[in-house]
């Protein structure tokens, strides 16, 4: 049987691979024939993905990437010890929310490191020389990227640059054949939902979600499941692109 999601072969670098969306990523690539380098905070988190794995040759490492300076340093070690990747599923990130007139300067220096800088540094570093001809990029945007809420000053800016920095690298990188894309995915079932919904049971960003995301609240397989889709051969001329994914919810 022909899979064309099939990604026997390749290796992918996934960021925030110990929990939530990157965790499940890991697992279904995994499950789809690639080879997994998982990076995280979480040693714990990431030993856990670890042993929900197919196949063999997996490995982690473990880092800060609100310490921008050290993903250069740390991607020479990764390209140093694993050769040549086919792709990134970049899901690492954080989500503080926070009223605008409590939204210091430093607050939202941390959330641009990790959300928006390390992303920038891993994918120059390793385009540079460990990237394979017709590799694939996809990283975890959000629709925080285009509609904006008031305590999400931060995260929505990282998510906005994050998206426009991707058009502007399609060019450099389709020279080297290959392709980036980032999803916008609304609510996501996932540990970054479950804190919202416990802290804000009743908001109207919830009521509205329960009303208008008509197709419910994402799984992370849904979305492990279209990262697969843009890694894969399948989508080899899809770049520069943004894909929502919000059960609707931007259109109601
Ligand atoms: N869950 C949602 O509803 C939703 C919706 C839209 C977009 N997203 C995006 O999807 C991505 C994954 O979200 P999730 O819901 O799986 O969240 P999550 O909190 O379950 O996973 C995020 C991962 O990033 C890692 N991480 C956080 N800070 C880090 C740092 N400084 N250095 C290294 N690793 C770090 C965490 O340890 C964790 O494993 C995020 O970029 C998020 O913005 C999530």
């Amino acid at each position: 049987m022909v899979n064309p999601m099939d990604l026997t072969g390749k290796k992918i670098l996934v960021t925030g691979a110990a929990s939530g969306i990157g965790s499940e990523t890991a697992a279904q690539l995994s499950r789809l024939g690639a080879t997994v380098v998982m990076l995280d905070i979480s040693e714990e988190g990431l030993s856990r993905t670890m042993a929900m794995l197919e196949g063999e040759g997996h490995s982690q490492y473990v880092c800060n990437l609100k310490d921008v300076e050290g993903v250069e340093p740390l991607m020479k070690k990764i390209a140093a010890e694993q050769g040549i990747f086919h792709g990134i599923a970049h899901c690492a990130g954080i989500a503080p929310m926070r009223p605008f007139n409590m939204t210091k300067y430093e607050n939202v220096l941390e959330v641009m490191q990790v959300n928006f800088f390390s992303f920038v540094e891993i994918v120059r570093c390793l385009t540079k020389k460990n990237f394979a001809e017709g590799g694939s990029i996809v990283a975890m945007s959000s629709i925080a990227s285009i509609h904006g809420k008031q305590t999400k000053l931060a995260y929505s800016a990282s998510k906005a640059a994050m998206d426009s920095a991707i058009r502007c690298m399609i060019c450099d990188l389709a020279k080297k054949k290959i392709r980036i894309n980032s999803l916008m995915p609304s609510w996501v079932n996932t540990r970054m939902y479950q804190i919202y919904v416990d802290r804000y049971p009743d908001t109207t960003e919830l009521r509205d979600v329960r009303e208008k995301q008509y197709m419910g609240v994402s799984e992370p397989i849904e979305v492990a499941n279209t990262i697969a889709f843009l890694l894969s051969d399948a989508t080899k001329t899809i770049t520069g692109t943004s894909i929502l994914m919000d059960g609707g919810i931007s259109q109601g």
